[in-house]
């Protein structure tokens, strides 16, 4: 079976290649020169990866999944929440945007936050959503030089470093993504044969 893996992010598509069933084929928006921005308009994670599951689907008519991120920190009511990428302005500028969060954080007594994934899978007519998240609180500073996004000020509840301090196997254990991704998983795997023909 074939399914789009609804990014252009080539990180995404290795990590989740590597742990995919045999029998599904996963390809990626460049694999089918995909160059169009998909919609990211709605005001949640789930409706967000469903808005870009969809534009796929209706565009390629091939079973698609698509996945939204977002970090929630609690005494700033979920910000960055469903606009973590472009918190400081429309680049993505990672450092920029855990510059805006530590100074909104500057004096607040509760640090704590969560990263929140949802992945919208689109197959056999209908949409089934995938959750992860990991609790954990923002630090004063930056430490570390693995990862992405907030990875250098977020640290994971019970550990002593922050994600970008971590192995990447352990952030992948333990993280959003990897919790997401790993029930995506186990339910393509569950699907029998004769419903991947149908597919
Ligand atoms: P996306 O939905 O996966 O593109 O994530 C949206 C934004 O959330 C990214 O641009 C990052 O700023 C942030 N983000 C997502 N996943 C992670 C992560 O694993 N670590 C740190 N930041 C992340």
């Amino acid at each position: 079976m074939e399914l789009i893996f609804a990014t252009h992010n080539p990180n995404k598509i290795k990590e989740i290649r590597q742990l995919l069933p045999k029998h599904i084929r996963l390809i990626s928006l460049n694999d089918i020169n995909c160059t169009r921005s998909i919609p990211e308009t709605a005001d949640t994670l789930k409706g967000n990866a469903k808005l870009k599951a969809d534009f796929i689907t209706t565009t390629y008519n091939k079973p698609c999944f698509a996945d939204d991120t977002g970090l929630l920190v609690n005494s700033l009511n979920g910000a960055p929440g469903v606009f973590s990428a472009r918190y400081a302005g429309p680049k993505n500028d990672a450092n920029a945007n855990m510059d805006k969060l530590l100074q909104n954080l500057e004096g607040k007594k509760d640090r704590t936050a969560c990263f929140q994934t949802v992945i919208a899978l689109n197959i056999k007519g209908e949409t089934i959503f995938f959750e992860g998240e990991v609790q954990g609180e923002i630090i004063k500073e930056k430490k570390g030089g693995k990862g992405f996004g907030y990875d250098p000020i977020f640290k994971p509840k019970g550990f002593n470093g922050t994600f970008a301090e971590l192995p990447l196997e352990t952030k992948n254990k333990i993280g959003h993504r990897g919790k997401a991704f790993s029930k995506l998983i186990d339910y393509l795997g569950r699907v029998t044969p004769q419903e991947k023909k149908e597919s």
